[in-house]
């Protein structure tokens, strides 16, 4: 049984495991999926079971990595949220935790980014006692740009050049106190 860690109203935040490669395989292969990503789609399931092996890699190594939410009324694998340990640095970064989420586009629009990223920022800032949880977006995402500043309450500390495809992203941060204040 895949370990749960959190649960909503309407999600399930659980471990990623092997058996969710055909609907992982659905993100990562979307163009709109990854649009602003810095990576181009995938085109085999193969390359999708490889980033759960990584995942599953940084849970044994991190003891966290990006969850499965799963939607509890049609139990599917909707998308993924949750903290990656940044153990490359990142705009001088390393170390740190950092906050990222994707989920299938024909479930876009219902709020699920905000419940989950909420629900993974309270694990975070509680469970792990963080005193700092980071973003990054890419600075044309403005959906997520939205949701990391005013659905979320990450602080902006300027911009930087994403070395994988050269994209100009914001880097937010988001600390306990303000997240508290919330
Ligand atoms: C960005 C993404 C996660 C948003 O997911 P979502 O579940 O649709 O987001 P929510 O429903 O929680 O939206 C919250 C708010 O953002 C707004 N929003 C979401 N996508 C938007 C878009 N493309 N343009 C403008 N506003 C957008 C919603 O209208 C809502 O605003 P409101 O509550 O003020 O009315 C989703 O589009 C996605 O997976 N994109 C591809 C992957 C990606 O870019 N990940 C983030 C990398 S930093």
């Amino acid at each position: 049984m895949a370990k749960i860690f959190i649960e909503t109203p309407r999600l399930l935040l659980r471990e990623i495991i092997y058996k969710d490669v055909q609907r992982i395989f659905l993100l990562d292969r979307n163009p709109e999926v990854m649009k602003y990503i810095g990576v181009k789609p995938v085109s085999r399931p193969e390359e999708s079971e490889e980033t759960i092996k990584n995942i599953r890699k940084q849970y044994q190594e991190n003891g966290i990595a990006r969850w499965a939410v799963i939607e509890k009324k049609s139990n599917l694998l909707i998308g993924w949220s949750g903290l990656k340990f940044l153990r490359e640095p990142i705009n001088g970064y390393q170390e740190v935790y950092e906050l990222g989420y994707r989920f299938l586009p024909e479930f876009w629009g219902k709020g699920y980014a905000t419940e989950a990223g909420k629900a993974v920022l309270d694990y975070g800032f509680i469970e792990l006692n963080l005193d700092v949880i980071y973003a990054c977006v890419a600075i044309q995402n403005v959906g997520s740009d939205h949701i990391l500043k005013n659905k979320l309450g990450f602080e902006s500390h300027g911009t930087f050049v994403d070395p994988l495809d050269k994209a100009t992203c914001i880097w937010y941060e988001l600390t306990k106190e303000k997240f508290n204040k919330d």
